[in-house]
């Protein structure tokens, strides 16, 4: 794929959950992109060799450059486990990009979560005080400050995404629904909340507040209703047509490790983008 006209667009984590409805959108708009991965030499866990792979991408003079970075650590277990690649994916490879985008000229369009909050002042909206409770969180908030320190920069922090994955294992549905596929029991937490939103929904709207360069600094996109991962999931099986008999409520509490923030619902100072 290519740019079309002056504008050149970007996209990191084209092969992930996200990032392959992105393109697929991306697609269906009629907007060209370019992939910016592994494929291409991109290693975000080797953020020290990103100036010079940047430079030989980014060189050329482009009036109207758009990097949407989605790629990310983004399982919370892996952060926890592996904090030091964490903190060069999600945290100094996004400052090099920053870096990297103020220096060649464009805008970059950065993908965070609702994880930078610790959960115990839902609703949150855009000018809430970020308090991550997690590597993860804490890695994409470093992330999230690189990218603001340039104006034009937009940060979207997305909530819990739900819908069918490229893969059958990605999201908050796919993992559930194939165990209970398979006959085997799925606990869901009662006392864990977020806004969730349809992968391909989000994908839409962070294609349309990317876009618009008048969308800059921070943007929340929390989806229609707050919901617990129990409720959540038996909306899920029951809309597959699956039973729901293998549930077994449970809480966030008994899991070992860090404790999953309690409520994370996003809520947003603006008018959903297209409206
Ligand atoms: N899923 C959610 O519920 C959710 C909620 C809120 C925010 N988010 C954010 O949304 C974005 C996309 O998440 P997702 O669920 O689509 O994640 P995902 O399925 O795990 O995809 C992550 C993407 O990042 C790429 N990546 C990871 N490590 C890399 C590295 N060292 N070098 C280059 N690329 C690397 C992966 O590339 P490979 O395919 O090559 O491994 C993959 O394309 C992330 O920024 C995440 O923080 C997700």
């Amino acid at each position: 794929m290519s740019g079309d006209g002056g504008r050149e667009i970007w996209v990191t984590g084209a092969g992930g959950y996200l990032g392959h409805e992105f393109v697929k959108t991306c697609a269906r708009e009629g907007v060209s992109s370019r992939l910016l991965g592994r494929d291409q030499g991109i290693d975000l866990s080797r953020p020290f060799d990103l100036d010079e792979r940047f430079e030989g991408l980014f060189s050329s003079p482009a009036e109207d450059r758009i990097v949407f970075h989605l790629a990310a650590m983004s399982r919370w277990e892996d952060c926890e486990r592996e904090p030091d690649t964490a903190a060069r994916v999600n945290a100094e490879a996004t400052g090099a990009l920053a870096a990297a985008i103020r220096r060649f000229g464009g805008r970059l369009v950065y993908v965070s979560t609702d994880l930078v909050f610790d959960g115990e002042h839902a609703p949150y909206d855009e000018e809430s005080d970020p308090r991550p409770a997690s590597i993860y969180g804490r890695t994409k908030r470093l992330g999230e400050v690189s990218v603001l320190a340039e104006p034009r920069n937009l940060v979207i922090r997305l909530p819990l995404l739900f819908g069918p994955s490229f893969d059958g294992k990605r999201g908050a549905g796919d993992s559930i629904l194939a165990r209970i596929r398979n006959g085997e029991p799925v606990v869901l937490f009662r006392d864990e909340w977020r806004t969730p939103l349809h992968v391909a929904r989000a994908a839409e709207m962070v294609l349309a507040e990317g876009l618009d360069p008048g969308t800059k600094g921070i943007r929340h996109l929390p989806g229609p209703e707050r919901l617990s991962r129990l409720e959540l999931g038996l909306r899920l099986i029951r809309e597959a047509g699956l039973d729901d008999s293998l549930v077994e409520e449970g809480s966030r509490l008994d899991m070992p490790g860090v404790p999953r923030p309690r409520d994370c619902s996003l809520s947003t100072l603006y008018p959903p983008p297209g409206s």
